[in-house]
């Protein structure tokens, strides 16, 4: 393709059009080294106009766009194929924050913004930006959007969808949509804005959002507890908004084996407990709120209804960060274990332990020795049903074994009504299985929206919806 990357370096500078192995290598592959592809190269646009000329000029080419922001996504989204076809696009290099405006709450951001920097500008006004990961200091506004992404706030302000007021797009042909709208209201057609969100790039290239600002929640209250069961972990939730309302924020469930990975990992253990669950709770209100007596008052409650067997609270700022690193750091340190097949399932709330009484001894009869490694966000029924190699197993014979030991969490899941992608998206990890479990009519209302959007289908191919 010499005329279309001579083109390109016309467009954005040489100097940021790269093909050579070294430079693209960083874009090739995904954090864990899960997915790798081979990118014709990997391109750094600066602004919507380039991010447009560059689509313009791929598409009249025939060639498809893959976008990237912080590469933390958990399904290949964001990742080539191997065939050497298909550019990267990265948006690292739209990092403006285009506007605050504190009494409207809302803020104006780049795609390639990181989301701790929007986070930090919210701050900066007094306001809160609540959207929250693990991977919030690398993980940018527009990957956020394009994987709905969720996290650990989401039961009390709900996923990234609810943060966008508007957005501006890049279609497939490389014109520009501009819905950079800040309305609360608008019913005026079809929610385009809605439509781009959770589609993973494969119907244009957000450049920009509006997203809004929340009321700040300076007052916090943070409890490490120890559970008798995963029952008992669904039970905890109407108990802790009658004390709470909606100043509980954070429902977050640990596993023993999970726990475990990170005490091994250097982090302290707050509770000498040898109790099965573990979980994270906080409650957060303005300046003033009560929300530490509303918390004790809660947890002592818990505790005499046999739903929290031990509590841990943090008494200093330096104590709540040890908490929440117990819960956040289960991920990367699960990778210590080899190669992790994730899961990220949801179910009813009420069916939460069905899935984790019913899996392991299914798991164990297919795959001796394997490992479950479960955590996640159980205030919102979401599941990380992550399974590690058994120790003997060597890491690529356990991978070789991802689609039948998923299909086994997957179908557990499905039975109950739930989703196989609770937060993460598909990518091409897990298009086909998705497409799988849905009704022909939504794979067709799916298809069909994509075709017209992106006619060409040179939109990031092959995710969301597997390649025919
Ligand atoms: P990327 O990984 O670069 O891309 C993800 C997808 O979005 C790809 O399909 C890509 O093509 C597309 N995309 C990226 N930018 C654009 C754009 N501007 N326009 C169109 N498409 C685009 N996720 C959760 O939901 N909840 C969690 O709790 C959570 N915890 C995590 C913890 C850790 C330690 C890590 C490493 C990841 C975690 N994630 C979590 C996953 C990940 O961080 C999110 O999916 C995040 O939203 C991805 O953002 P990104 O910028 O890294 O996107
Ligand atoms: C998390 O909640 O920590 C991530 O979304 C889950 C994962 O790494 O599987
Ligand atoms: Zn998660």
């Amino acid at each position: 393709m010499p005329d279309l990357l001579t083109d390109l370096r016309d467009a954005i500078g040489s100097e940021h059009v790269l093909t050579e192995a070294a430079d693209v290598e960083a874009y090739a592959a995904d954090w864990r080294g899960a997915y790798r592809g081979t990118p014709l190269a990997v391109v750094r646009p600066s602004s919507t106009a380039e991010v447009s000329a560059v689509v313009r000029l791929a598409h009249d080419a025939g060639v498809a766009i893959v976008p990237q922001g912080g590469n933390t996504g958990m399904c290949g989204g964001a990742i080539p194929s191997g065939d050497g076809s298909q550019i990267v696009l990265s948006l690292g290099r739209l990092r403006r924050i285009r506007a605050v405006d504190a009494p409207g709450g809302t803020i104006t951001v780049e795609a390639g913004v990181v989301l701790a920097d929007v986070q930090a500008a919210a701050a900066s006004v007094d306001r809160l930006f609540p959207l929250s990961l693990g991977s919030e200091g690398s993980c940018t506004v527009g990957g956020n959007i394009a994987t709905n992404a969720g996290g650990t706030a989401v039961l009390r302000y709900g996923m990234m969808r609810a943060q966008v007021l508007g957005l501006e797009v890049v279609l497939p042909d490389g014109r520009v949509w501009d819905g950079l709208r800040s309305l609360r209201k608008d019913n005026t057609g079809y929610d385009l804005t809605q439509l781009f969100i959770g589609a993973e790039g494969t119907l244009g290239v957000v450049t920009a959002a509006v997203l809004t600002l929340h009321p700040a929640t300076p007052a916090r209250a943070t409890a490490w507890v120890a559970l008798p069961s995963v029952a008992a972990a669904a039970s905890l939730l109407p108990l802790l908004r009658e004390y709470a309302a909606e100043r509980l924020t954070t429902r977050e469930l640990v596993s023993r084996p999970a726990l475990e990975l990170v005490v091994d990992a250097g982090l302290q253990d707050p509770l000498s407990s040898d109790a099965s669950w573990f979980g994270l709770i906080e409650l957060a209100g303005p300046a003033g709120s009560s929300v530490d007596v509303d918390l004790e008052r809660a947890l002592g409650a818990a505790i005499e209804l046999g739903l929290v067997l031990d509590a841990a609270v943090a008494g200093s700022p330096a104590q709540r960060t040890g908490l929440w690193a117990l819960r956040e750091r289960v991920s990367e340190a699960q990778e210590s274990l080899g190669p992790t097949i994730k899961h990220d399932v949801s179910v009813p709330i009420t069916s939460l332990s069905s899935p984790v009484d019913q899996l392991a001894p299914v798991l164990e009869a297919a795959l001796p020795g394997i490992r479950p490694i479960i955590y996640g966000h159980v205030g919102d029924g979401n599941l990380h049903y992550n399974l590690s190699r058994p120790v003997s197993l060597p890491g690529d014979d356990f991978v070789a074994r991802t689609e039948s030991l998923s299909r086994i969490v997957h179908d557990a899941t499905a039975a109950l009504g739930g989703s196989i992608s609770a937060e993460h998206g598909l990518g091409s990890g897990k298009a086909a299985a998705a497409s799988a479990y849905k009704s022909e009519v939504e794979v067709d209302l799916m298809r069909a929206v994509k075709a017209a959007l992106d006619p060409a289908g040179l939109m990031n191919p092959g995710k969301v919806l597997p390649l025919q």
